[in-house]
């Protein structure tokens, strides 16, 4: 080979590999970069989702806060007291031929599955047990309804949502508590706060799931919020509500993550 084809030869080898490497190294794994980790999973409920609604996140209607049946309560070990509220995993039956059906569900998590100290055998939610309590419609597109619990495999995914993160008031105007749910990204927030239109951003304190209260009254301003999640990107929502919201209302934050 002459120098000149050498050259264009081996540009043409680059320009080969580099398309041929570069998905190789995006396109195993998931987005947020995380290994499959072992655990079990069970069903709760029944075939409809009852008792996967409301629950330990402070979630209400699962239907109409878009996260339909979809869903899950997670054992201690994962539950973070709260904090994994709303994450998104994916999990997929593994090493039981006998019970799993392939495929691989995606769901948010929703609700705590308690620990169970009076019990010895069966008690999958107990620390430091990683454990997927499935609402029944979800189990059952893993694996088969009479094997009760199957070993999984999980990872943690972004959360694909529909249209704004919401704002749900609750509490009274003098302890503003209010419940962002429908959240993209990462989907568990860390951090709220709270900006009127006459007042700084103001922290607002965790009270439970991924309820967060004020007790700075801020009747007759419009709100905004500043949510920071898991991943630590931060976004602002700003004037969401009108200046006269009361509690017991829903407003759209028009953006997601
Ligand atoms: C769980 O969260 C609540 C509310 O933020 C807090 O009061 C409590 O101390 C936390 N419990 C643990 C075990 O971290
Ligand atoms: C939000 O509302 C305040 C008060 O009405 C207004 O001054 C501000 O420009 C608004 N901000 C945006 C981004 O719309």
């Amino acid at each position: 080979m002459k120098l000149l084809e050498k050259i264009i030869y081996a540009d043409v080898l680059m320009m080969v590999m580099v398309i041929w490497v570069v998905p190789m190294c995006y396109g195993h794994g998931d987005q947020t970069g995380s290994d499959w980790n072992d655990a079990r999973a069970t069903f709760y409920g029944d075939i409809n989702g009852g008792e996967t609604q409301q629950g330990a996140c402070g979630y209400g209607d699962l239907n109409k806060q878009g996260y339909g049946l979809e869903t899950a309560a997670l054992s201690t070990a994962l539950f973070n007291n709260g904090s994994t509220c709303g994450a998104c995993y994916e999990i997929k039956c593994v090493n039981s031929p006998q019970w799993c059906l392939p495929g691989i569900i995606r769901i948010t998590a929703t609700n705590f599955c308690p620990p169970n100290y009076d019990k010895t055998t069966d008690v999958w939610c107990n620390p430091p047990q990683k454990h997927f309590d499935l609402s029944q419609p979800m189990f059952l597109k893993i694996a088969k309804y009479k094997s009760g619990v199957v070993p999984v495999k999980y990872r943690r995914v972004p959360c694909v949502k529909t249209g704004g993160v919401k704002f749900e008031t609750k509490g009274n105007p003098h302890f503003l508590m209010v419940l962002p749910y429908n959240v993209g990204g990462a989907g568990d927030v860390r951090a709220v706060q709270v900006k009127g239109t006459k007042t700084a951003w103001i922290p607002m304190k965790k009270n439970w799931g991924q309820n967060w209260n004020t007790g700075v009254v801020l009747t007759g301003q419009c709100l905004s919020f500043r949510l920071t999640l898991s991943d630590g990107i931060t976004k602002d929502f700003i004037n969401v509500t009108t200046p006269s919201w009361s509690c017991g209302q829903t407003f759209d934050g028009r953006i997601n993550f």
